[in-house]
């Protein structure tokens, strides 16, 4: 797709020739200045042919006075970036179907573009050009849009012209996600994902890679994630990513992405209904991919870690069984009361493994609990963290992504339900804020540095007619890495170190860098005046 951004506004949009201009008003913003879009608004709104409510488009074919072969008003809930994004959605939806090749976006008068609107745009017109085609070459073609021209102000041009560069990166690692996600079980292993990462480090000289083979997952003690891989016949991988954007000295930032290829339960069997869906358990480790593939594009200033442990969960003769006790990485030993909580059987060896970088924050991916979809559906990915300067960071970059995450709580309490008789930690709690237990547990791996928590169980793809992966959160992980890289100093500094024995005892007030504080409070209020 070809993105541009040209100043067009009032009279000049009568003048714009495309195959489709598309004009966004609000319920309120319903003017552009231009005399023959205005005529038009005005004569369809009194003929009751169009109503000014949010969700609604109009299409006019060859429309008398207009340049653009056709046009579609889109009426968007509000002036802000979700708004637009979602009515410029709605409108290239409406033709589809037809020739254009070439659109044209302009809004209403008083609706000021800024880069965040035009990321959004760009990111609804990649989900609504997005196919899958992988393994049904029969899908509809992906349509015939080619290019998208913003017409906006002379004063917005320069944040336009941003916000259309970051949101193209973006859309990138996004559609790089979903498309990993949509890819069956027997296509998307863990060698195919291995291949995936090394394709993006032979395709953008800033990323590294190496991938860890079982020999060498076994001389790292990685008895938690092993014990997963042995019903499988397709062999584990832990897949280690690096970009490198700052000085060597600069502490980085970590991603673990939970990859399970697909999860059957184990001899812990999931029910038959659904399972298919199970494909999509990768998809931490694909919203790590794609968050690379979008930061190898932006460059910014920041030094960057990616972990993927990735496997089956399959049954069979040599799979682990319930009550079975293995040794994790950092010595901990687990009673796996239940196959099917895998995820965090992977994750807590990658967690220990993260410590060598010496991050200044930690956080992992996962589509890790039901539990975490039946508290809070499909509109927020769950959040957890003992870190509020960290939470805070991801929150306000949820936001902004138009990518949300809600935090969820995780007291030492909820822990009480992982003792166990025969080792140190069960790996299951009760059935009763699974969500949250699946968190602490991931909590007792994570004591030597700051760590978040992100279960995407409910984001990471949608079911029904609908069925596909959405991508998220690399919306949300991106903008956050790309705060933190403009941040400078008051960026996300690590623990100070101390011997891994007394770390765990650092208070969360003490975690937290006095000079933080500020942009803590700031960033927390931003967060909490958008959660209202
Ligand atoms: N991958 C699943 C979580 C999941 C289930 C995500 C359904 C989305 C939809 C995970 O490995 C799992 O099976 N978790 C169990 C944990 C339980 C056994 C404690 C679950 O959520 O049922
Ligand atoms: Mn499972
Ligand atoms: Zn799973």
């Amino acid at each position: 797709m070809d993105y541009r951004a040209i100043s067009a506004q009032g009279p000049a949009l009568s003048q714009v020739n495309a195959d489709a201009l598309v004009v966004v008003l609000t319920p309120e913003l319903i003017q552009t200045g231009d005399a023959t879009l205005d005529r038009i608004v005005d004569e369809t709104v009194k003929a009751d042919d169009f109503a000014l409510k949010a969700g609604r488009t109009l299409y006019v074919h060859r429309p008398a006075g207009l340049k653009s072969a056709r046009l579609v008003l889109a009426v968007a809930s509000s002036a802000q970036p979700k708004g637009v994004k979602a009515a410029v959605g709605k409108a290239l939806n409406s033709v589809k179907e037809l020739g254009v090749a070439n659109a044209a976006v302009a809004v209403a008068q008083g609706l000021s573009l800024t880069d965040s609107h035009a990321q959004a745009l760009v990111q609804a017109v990649a989900d609504a050009t997005y196919v899958f085609r992988h393994t049904k070459p029969s899908a509809p073609k992906p349509g015939a849009l080619k290019k998208v021209t913003v017409l906006c102000a002379d004063t917005e041009l320069a944040a336009v012209k941003q916000g259309l560069t970051r949101g193209e990166a973006l859309a990138k690692g996004v559609t790089l996600a979903r498309e990993l996600g949509n890819l069956p079980g027997n296509y998307c292993t863990p060698s195919h994902l291995a291949q995936e990462a090394r394709q993006l480090a032979r395709t953008h000289k800033h990323i590294k890679v190496e991938v860890l083979e079982r020999p060498a997952l076994e001389k790292l003690k990685m008895g938690s994630f092993l014990s997963v891989t042995n019903g499988s016949a397709q062999p584990p991988k832990f897949i280690v990513l690096r970009y490198q954007g700052a000085a060597a000295s600069q502490a980085p930032l970590v991603l673990v992405g939970k990859g399970i290829t697909f999860d059957t339960g184990g001899i812990s069997l999931k029910p038959g209904a659904g399972m298919d869906e199970m494909k999509y358990d990768m998809g931490g480790a694909a919203s790590v991919l794609g968050t690379f593939r979008t930061i190898a594009e932006l460059q910014p200033k920041v030094n960057l870690i990616g972990l993927i442990p990735t496997c089956e969960n399959m049954p069979s003769g040599t799979a682990t069984k319930p009550g079975d006790v293995v040794t994790s990485m950092s010595g901990q030993t687990i009673e796996v009361l239940n196959t099917d909580a895998e995820g965090r059987l992977i994750l807590c060896d990658a967690l220990t493994y993260a410590e060598r970088f010496k991050p200044a924050a930690v956080v992992d991916i996962a589509t890790l609990t039901g539990a975490c979809v039946i508290a809070l559906g499909h509109q927020h990915s769950g959040l957890f963290s003992a870190d509020d300067e960290l939470a805070q960071a991801l929150l306000t970059a949820g936001q902004e992504a138009l990518d949300t995450a809600w935090r969820m709580p995780l007291d030492e309490e909820y822990g009480e339900s992982l003792k166990s008789n025969f080792a140190d930690l069960g790996n299951v709690g009760g059935r009763e804020g699974g969500a949250i237990t699946a968190a602490v547990f991931l909590s007792k791996f994570t004591q030597a540095y700051r760590w978040a928590h992100l279960d995407i169980a409910g984001s990471a793809w949608k079911s029904g007619a609908a069925k596909g992966g959405t991508g998220r959160p690399v919306g949300l992980l991106t903008q956050f890495i790309l705060n933190q890289a403009v941040a400078g100093a008051g960026a996300i500094q690590p623990l100070p170190t101390k011997s891994t024995k007394t770390v765990g005892k650092v208070s969360a007030a003490a975690r937290r860098p006095v000079a933080k504080k500020a942009v803590a409070k700031t960033a927390r209020k931003k967060a909490v005046a958008g959660q209202a």
